[in-house]
């Protein structure tokens, strides 16, 4: 498959907009400005893409929402927040390839009748930042940005909103929220942010790699996209693999490309010849699937069945010397301290399974505690504001259905056998 996502980003200087241009950038634009807005969303509806920021929700379906709301102005924000642990597949299209996401929220701008545009950065992407804004600079000198794009009377303005560091202000209420300049917390919902968003006015939150994929269905139109991957759900996935692998990275490969191959055939097997114990395959918040569970493809359709969730295709592998409960207790450190407290099961949930975990990774289990484990997951699940909570649950009630094992050899034994 040719790259799409990840085109020409070999090129040292590939972020530059003479390079984009080189390769072919921009023309996606000019052939959009020649098209209705309408005709840009029905090539969208055609392509069949989901949006690629985890929930896999209709890109088209959200637009035409957004669109069919007469409040004016409109905004679009661009989630590059990018928070999910395990997760950096976004980091490279902001970094060497700003222009192909410039270009895609222009022509979707075009599209939606939105004439304002933010980058909500992830705190923790400092260079990225740099490289956006000079981008953008020289977008605008370009006529590529601005209140007469490509002498068309089109406008679109851009700007790069950084955030401070929570993982909550992925959540897309609870960043415009954050936008807005209050604290990050999401709003309850409905409204939704197609109706109701910035600052009151219809606002279409889409993630960096959803917005990236636009020029390419307007180049090559969208039924031609959608004969690329997964029938459920096409177009190029970009795949990004941590771990216990030889050749950990960001694979841009097909959706729906299995995760036995991504694992094996892309990302060079397990590290020293190792042997696969577990595979965490959409960023933390996924359930974990078990070494003989890898057998499935990986797009929004296929991994509920296989008992998981592609989530943000963020594959987080580990061999046989990883303890289980370890990374339980890890990820639910990582969730008591980012859950934003707004509501008592996932704020006082969190902090109590962390608390349980930690006493039995450090031998201090006691007996009981796997069922209180999961009994107050059980009480989170489906009760929390918002899928923090429930993401946080998930993590432990699949940790426990596949290791239980370790779980019990630590209170029985009253240590962590991987521990030296
Ligand atoms: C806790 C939490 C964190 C999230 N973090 C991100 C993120 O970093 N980037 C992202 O695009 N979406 C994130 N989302 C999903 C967004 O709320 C939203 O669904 C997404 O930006 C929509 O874009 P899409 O339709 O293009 O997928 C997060 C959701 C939750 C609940
Ligand atoms: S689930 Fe957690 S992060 Fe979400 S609103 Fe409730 S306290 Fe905040």
């Amino acid at each position: 498959m040719e790259k799409v996502l990840l085109k020409n980003t070999d090129n040292p200087d590939s972020a530059d907009i003479s390079e984009y241009r080189k390769a072919g950038g921009y023309r996606s634009l000019a052939k959009a400005v020649q098209m209705e807005p309408r005709d840009i969303v029905e090539e969208v509806k055609k392509s069949g893409i989901r949006g690629r920021g985890g929930a896999g929700f209709p890109t088209a379906m959200k637009w035409n929402f957004a669109m069919a709301d007469p409040k004016f102005p409109k905004y679009l924000i661009c989630n590059a927040d990018e928070g999910e642990p395990g997760t950096f597949k976004d980091r490279p299209i902001l970094e060497k390839n700003p222009h192909l996401l410039i270009e895609g929220m222009v022509i979707s701008g075009y599209a939606l009748g939105a004439e304002y545009g933010y980058i909500y950065l992830r705190g923790e992407y400092p260079a990225a930042k740099d490289i956006l804004e000079a981008a953008i600079e020289q977008a605008y000198r370009e006529k590529f940005l601005g209140d007469d794009i490509l002498g068309k009377g089109i406008r679109f303005r851009l700007s790069v909103h950084q955030g401070a560091g929570a993982y909550i202000c992925g959540e897309e209420t609870a960043l415009i929220e954050s936008i807005e300049g209050r604290k990050g917390q999401p709003r309850t919902k409905p409204p939704f942010p197609v109706n109701v968003g910035a600052w009151s006015m219809p606002t279409i939150v889409n993630n960096v790699e959803t917005l990236a994929n636009i020029p390419y269905i307007v180049e090559i139109g969208g039924e031609a996209y959608s004969a690329i991957g997964s029938s459920d759900c096409p177009g190029p996935k970009l795949y990004c693999v941590s771990g216990f692998v030889e050749k950990p990275g960001v694979y841009e490969l097909p959706m729906g490309t299995s995760l036995r191959d991504i694992i094996y055939k892309h990302a060079g097997g397990i590290k020293n010849n190792g042997k696969l114990k577990a595979v965490i395959p959409g960023g933390i918040s996924t359930p974990v699937l078990p070494a003989d569970g890898i057998d499935c493809a990986m797009d929004f359709v296929a991994m509920p069945k296989a008992g998981s969730m592609l989530g943000s295709g963020a594959v987080i592998v580990m061999d046989e010397s990883v303890c289980m409960v370890r990374v339980t207790y890890r990820a639910m450190k990582f969730f008591e301290h980012e859950s934003c407290g707004k509501c008592t099961p996932c704020r006082e949930g969190t902090d109590w399974l962390r608390k349980i975990l930690e006493r039995i990774e450090h031998g201090k289990g006691r007996e009981g505690d796997i069922e209180l484990l999961s009994d107050v997951a059980g009480v989170m699940s489906g009760r929390t504001f918002c899928p923090l909570g429930d993401g946080a649950a998930g993590v432990v009630t699949g940790m426990i259905r596949h290791f239980r094992n370790e779980f019990e050899e630590h209170i029985r034994d009253k240590q962590c056998k991987f521990r030296n």
